[in-house]
């Protein structure tokens, strides 16, 4: 492996790996080996990715990014035998008839189905598949590899296997132009409101001083509310767009959520438990505000430049660039490559 690597970067990614090791707290789970198997993600990955059964788009903009780059990214190989996944191409709109034919095909015509009934597939759907009652579909879903949009409803996410696509930042331009040196922090939360999602909610927020609720759906001073905010609220369902920018602008993301949610982003790369706050709408603006002003400074501190260090690695770029959102949701594949395949045995 080692002799293939080039070693710019191989150099480049122990200066990455010594500068993440400075900084403690680190935002990884796990630290020391992250960018060492990332490493070897990028001189080894082989993806084979199935002809789909008719060209098709992704309405959805992060997901039709997301595929785009993969159509054309380094990792794919024309040879499925040294393949570690492959990947089934379907159009969003595909009725679960047409799913289920389309992996019976797969499962006719290749070896490679049954080998693992599915496990070493992948698969892209923005609201992620429901289970059903066809053997083939249903296989797709408890087996394979679903790559959906963030958030994704309860059912149709499965811990552990499933990832989700961070939100797309529309305007990471205006981050690199922020200024670096944050001014006074006025507020104790900000809330990007899309005027819809936790409506009682935000209604009781906007009445308590201490937090800014914003309504503009483009706010012109977004960056600014950031940056006077010690906290960003994010209603689970609601805007979440916005929060890549939050975090690279030190502030740290308090998902408001009634349930446990295991459909972050990145949730095998990033120490999500440390570096943010799930809060329930229970007990409304008062409870919000006393599960904030619980948070330490000193532990504050510590999540701000963890949130801050993490959101580089949500940043979508037409061109994937290292360690990005894109190389981010590859890696977390590239965990996933290790499923048991049996040798094909003949029926007597
Ligand atoms: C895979 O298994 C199914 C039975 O479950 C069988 O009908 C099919 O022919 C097998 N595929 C291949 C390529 O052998
Ligand atoms: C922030 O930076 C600006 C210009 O770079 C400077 O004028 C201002 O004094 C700084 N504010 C603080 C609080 O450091």
């Amino acid at each position: 492996m080692a002799t293939t690597t080039p070693v710019f970067p191989l150099l480049l990614l122990l200066l990455l790996l010594l500068s993440a090791a400075a900084a403690s707290p680190s935002p990884y789970l796990s630290p020391t080996t992250l960018f060492q198997n990332y490493q070897n993600m990028l001189t080894n990955f082989k993806i084979f990715i199935y002809a789909p059964a008719k060209p098709f788009t992704f309405q959805n903009p992060v997901a039709s990014l997301f595929y785009n780059s993969l159509l054309k990214s380094p990792f794919n190989t024309q040879d499925p035998n040294e393949a570690h996944l492959f990947f089934v191409p379907f159009s969003p709109d595909t009725s679960t008839r047409s799913l289920a034919r389309l992996v019976r095909n797969f499962r006719v015509k290749h070896p490679y189905w049954n080998r693992t009934l599915g496990a070493d597939h992948f698969f892209l759907s923005p609201a992620g598949i429901d289970y059903s009652a066809d053997r083939n579909v249903l296989e797709l879903k408890k087996n394979s590899v679903q790559i959906s949009v963030f958030p994704v409803i309860s059912g149709n996410f499965i811990p552990h296997k499933d990832i989700t696509l961070p939100p797309l930042n529309p305007s990471a331009s205006v981050i690199s132009a922020a200024p670096e040196n944050a001014s006074t922090m006025s507020f104790l939360g900000y809330l990007k409101w899309d005027g819809e999602t936790e409506s009682n909610f935000a209604e009781e927020l906007k009445k308590d001083a201490d937090f800014l609720v914003d309504i503009e759906r483009d706010s012109l001073d977004q960056v600014g509310n950031i940056q006077t905010s010690k906290f960003c609220l994010l209603f689970y369902g609601g805007d979440v767009a916005w929060m890549m920018e939050a975090m690279a602008l030190g502030c740290v993301p308090v998902v408001i959520v009634d349930r446990p949610i295991q459909d972050l982003p990145l949730m095998d790369v990033l120490r999500w438990s440390d570096l943010s706050l799930l809060v329930s709408t229970r007990g409304g603006a008062k409870r919000l505000k006393e599960v904030l002003n619980s948070v330490s400074e000193e532990e504050y501190g510590g999540m701000k430049r963890m949130a801050s260090a993490a959101s580089k690695h949500l940043v979508w770029n037409e061109e994937p660039q290292p360690l990005d959102a894109f190389h981010m949701v590859i890696y977390q594949l590239w965990l996933r490559r290790h499923t048991i395949r049996y040798a094909r045995r003949e029926s007597v």
